[in-house]
């Protein structure tokens, strides 16, 4: 096979060149698709991505509802690709009682509502409309408080918003201790700054059942984020989803 390679090569050099330079190094090669670029800039993070295959083998989900897959809105929501690995999770863990910091407009809420049992409860956490200061000094590059008319609005008015709790509160503050226990799944996606993601991942180890997943997004994206579950690794099994920022751990 190499042989045959190397022979293609000598026969071909301008092509090979062309393609061993789109394929390692992309000089004087820019992407016209903002997306492709995007995905470009996902490149924090020690631990090693992994197919959704990879880790699951032939125990995947083989059907999955998508609800309004094109709603989402760039580099706020999570890809489309996120959200399948999110609810793969979900259905693959059997997932029904599943806490979500960080709700933004509801697109992922509403898409586990409609792959999880009709006896799932879901709730899900943003920030009140009024906020003066989060409870949590950060840097103000972190602040993605977002537009409070926006949060939920995928969900609400559907069949599956009875399904669905809203909480509005600083996550930083919030007592945990409230909520019910024994949560099967709990995605971590609110505020990215350090301290958030530390203190968000504490609290869910809380209240998180033997055997239940936490999900956080924007691995490899974010430092902070990034740089939070990699300490976190040495402690706990995570793996990362492979085209995605998703990362979970079984606990
Ligand atoms: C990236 S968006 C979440 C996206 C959503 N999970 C999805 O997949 O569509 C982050 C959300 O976290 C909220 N947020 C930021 N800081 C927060 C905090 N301290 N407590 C609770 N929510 C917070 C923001 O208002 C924003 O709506």
């Amino acid at each position: 096979m190499l042989i045959t390679n190397i022979k293609a090569a000598i026969r071909n050099p301008i092509k090979s060149i062309s393609l061993i330079n789109r394929k390692y190094f992309q000089l004087f090669r820019t992407s016209k698709d903002e997306y492709s670029s995007y995905v470009h800039s996902w490149i924090y993070g020690k631990l090693k991505r992994k197919h959704f295959s990879e880790i699951f083998g032939d125990k995947q989900p083989d059907t999955l509802i998508l609800k309004s897959p094109f709603s989402g809105t760039f580099k706020m929501s999570m890809t489309i690709n996120e959200i399948v690995s999110v609810l793969g999770l979900v259905k693959h863990f059997g997932c029904e009682k599943i806490l979500e910091i960080g709700t933004y407009d509801g697109g992922l809420t509403l898409n586990i509502a409609a792959n999880t049992p009709e006896s799932a409860q879901i709730y899900t956490m943003d920030l009140p409309e009024k906020v003066n200061d989060l409870s949590i000094k950060i840097a103000s590059l972190n602040n993605n408080k977002s537009d409070f008319l926006k949060v939920g609005r995928q969900f609400k008015n559907t069949p599956f918003s009875n399904k669905i709790t809203q909480i509005f509160a600083d996550s930083g503050v919030f007592d945990f201790g409230s909520l019910p226990n024994n949560f099967d799944a709990i995605i971590i996606d609110g505020c990215h700054d350090y301290n958030y993601v530390k203190s968000d991942t504490e609290n869910s180890l809380k209240i998180i059942r033997k055997g239940g997943i936490i999900i956080w997004h924007d691995y490899g994206l974010l430092k902070d984020v990034t740089k939070y579950i990699d300490k976190l690794s040495k402690s706990y099994n995570i793996s990362v989803i492979t085209g995605t920022r998703v990362a979970y751990l079984q606990v």
